[in-house]
């Protein structure tokens, strides 16, 4: 049973405040976890509680969200068990009474609701990736690294937000890493030899100032034969073009480059296009999350070639989902427990996705923590791929180093993911 439960506010990777809960039982088990933070977040996420106070931390303090998990919702849970995760996540849904999780903050309630999930794991003397995931938890996802970043997580002149490399023809993670991380080195030598910037954004990919967004991917390519590696047979590339964020009267403005304007039929050329050119698995939000029409003209154009995610088009909600399924839009769909806010409705998003064949794609958010419960989610979930940050970041690799743990301790029953997880027809 729960013998305490308090929150308090830490720091996430850009500095700012966020809500880490802490979980005891009377049996001495504990648990603690972090909350992450998006920058582009999509507009149907569940809502993130600031405090708006300008005297702390210019308005993004968590203290209120620290303050209901104290005075609210610890009352409510101290003494019930922590391995009923269901129940507890609804109580905790009850307790908020909105559909946002605006009352608590969803900030509190996941803090609280990863923190229930360690305490029953380790009360039970299971690993977090067992725990969740059972007995036959053995995948090891394909990391996606984001090698160079744009958008909102950088101030270069790149419109999309992420350019990822997939090493997925290794034969376990670790091989996976080290396949990344060589490329990720190659492309800063590449840089810094034809004398670009490698200073780097918030994922800690590179933020250099460059001519095109099309240079950033031949750039990458170009790193990947440094490295010794073939594009496209051995790492293959993965796009976050994070639309929403350009999503501007009549279309898609591309403000950080030339700020020219594409309408969504012109904008389903341009990664048609872009398909046909690179070594390109996945794209990511490549239209807005308020364009469904075009999401669904895009779905019936591309699906089969490439893995279309929906990130702020679904936010990990199973209803928006639900209505994606319903419509044929998209063939994946981003996982990051932030965006619903409980354990429970993270792994019914996942259950309704692999009910119909759509992929799950686990994800951080740009601004997370040491916190790894993602490498263990990932893990139990099976998702096959995720993105978890570039080559460098202790909050990146920190999940890179918990997966590598996680494959060591699996031994021979370990499996890595590889590219036919990957929602393509020619995977
Ligand atoms: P965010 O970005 O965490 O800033 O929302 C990640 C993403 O768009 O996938
Ligand atoms: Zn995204």
């Amino acid at each position: 049973h729960i013998s305490s439960l308090f929150a308090l506010e830490v720091l996430d990777s850009r500095g700012n405040p966020t809500v880490e809960a802490c979980v005891t039982l009377n049996d001495g088990s504990s648990g603690r976890a972090i909350v992450p933070s998006g920058a582009s977040t999509g507009c149907r996420e569940a809502v993130e509680l600031r405090d708006d106070d300008p005297a702390r931390y210019q308005g993004r303090g968590v203290l209120k969200a620290v303050a209901n998990i104290n005075d609210l919702i610890a009352p409510a849970l101290i003494g019930q068990r922590a391995d009923e995760q269901r129940r507890l996540d609804r109580l905790m849904c009850e307790l908020d009474g909105t559909d946002s999780k605006s009352q608590l903050g969803a900030n509190a309630i996941l803090a609280v609701s990863m923190a229930l999930t360690r305490a029953a794991a380790s009360h039970h003397h299971q690993p977090l990736y067992r725990y969740l995931g059972g007995s036959n938890a053995h995948l090891l996802p394909v990391p996606c690294l984001n090698v160079i970043n744009g958008g909102r997580h950088a101030s270069n002149n790149l419109d999309i937000q992420e350019f990822k490399i997939v090493p997925h023809q290794a034969s376990s993670f670790a091989e996976a890493i080290r396949m990344g991380e060589e490329t990720f080195h190659a492309l800063k030598t590449l840089l810094a030899d034809s004398g670009l910037g490698t200073g780097i954004g918030d994922e800690g990919g590179f933020a250099p100032m460059l001519t095109s967004n099309e240079q950033a991917v031949e750039l990458i390519l170009q790193a990947i034969e440094a490295a010794g590696y073939r594009p496209g047979e051995d790492i293959s590339l993965a796009l976050d073009p994070a639309a929403s964020e350009m999503a501007d009267t009549g279309g898609y403005r591309f403000s950080h480059s030339d700020n020219a304007l594409r309408s969504a039929d012109e904008m389903i050329e341009l990664w048609q296009a872009w398909l046909d050119r690179y070594p390109i698995l996945l794209l990511e939000d490549p239209l807005g999350e308020e364009d469904w029409a075009g999401w669904e003209t895009l779905t019936r154009q591309l699906a089969g070639r490439v893995e279309l995610v929906g990130d702020d088009l679904l936010c990990t909600n199973p209803e928006l989902l639900q209505r994606a399924i319903d419509r044929g839009v998209a063939n994946s769909v981003l996982i990051k427990p932030n965006q619903i806010g409980t354990v429970t409705e993270t792994l019914d998003c996942v259950a309704l996705a692999n009910r119909h064949g759509y992929g799950c794609y686990l994800s951080h958010r740009s601004g997370d923590s040491e916190d790894t419960f993602i490498a263990d989610l990932a893990v139990a979930i099976g998702c096959g791929h995720m993105k978890t940050g570039s080559g460098c970041r202790s909050e990146r690799v920190a999940k890179f180093n918990q997966l590598l743990r996680i494959e060591h301790e699996l031994g021979s029953q370990a499996s890595f993911a590889g590219r036919g997880t990957f929602r393509t027809r020619s995977a």
